[in-house]
């Protein structure tokens, strides 16, 4: 397999990524209490779907077709973050629990971008690098907005705790919680170390 594949397999990859995040942003858009943190979803949303057309421009180039690919990557990290939208918690612990699920996923794409940038370069692709970087800035500065309202919200979720420490009683474990659990140990088990 030449070079060029592997790219175009990475690129598919990552286009598929980022059109299960433009389904994806609302739910986090609209499940965010925090003002800001909600725009910033909001914001994200836009720039993503700029993102799949800066996509669709190098398949253009490169005279292939976008699709072919479905990023199971992504689509566990986006299950991992539906969970955090169904968390019983206060307003800044559950604005917490998106936020470490955003970042997972823009560090997720930035990990692809990176990747295919590399790989673009090396293969003298330069229309190619030019857009994936426009994409990856934008990636680089959402995780960084997203570092930054978890400073203030972290630090929130702390005063939260202390106000209901005595009146929560214990919440039930849901059975997707208990399978989560076992599996878990089994991760542990098979990791050995
Ligand atoms: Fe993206
Ligand atoms: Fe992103």
């Amino acid at each position: 397999m030449a070079l060029i594949d592997v790219l175009i397999d990475e690129l598919r990859d990552l286009y598929s990524a980022e059109n299960q995040l433009v389904k994806a942003l609302p739910k986090l858009a609209k499940g965010a209490n925090d003002p800001e943190l909600k725009q910033g979803f909001k914001d994200h949303l836009e720039e993503t779907k700029s993102q799949v057309l800066r996509l669709r421009q190098v398949f253009e180039g490169l005279g292939k077709k976008p699709t072919g690919k479905h990023c199971e990557g992504m689509e566990g990290v986006i299950k991992e973050g539906a969970e955090a939208l169904e968390e019983d918690a206060e307003n800044a612990s559950f604005d917490s629990g998106l936020i470490g699920a955003a970042l997972r996923t823009e560090h997720y794409e930035i990990a692809g971008y990176h990747a295919a940038i590399m790989m673009s370069k090396t293969l003298g692709l330069n229309e190619a690098v030019g857009l994936l970087q426009a994409n990856l800035a934008e990636e680089v500065n959402t995780a960084k907005k997203l570092q930054a309202a978890g400073k203030l919200i972290f630090k929130a979720a702390t005063q939260e705790e202390e106000e209901d420490k005595d009146s929560q009683p214990a919440s039930k474990k849901k059975a997707s919680d208990k399978t989560s659990e076992r599996k878990s140990k089994e991760d542990e088990k098979k990791a050995g170390v």
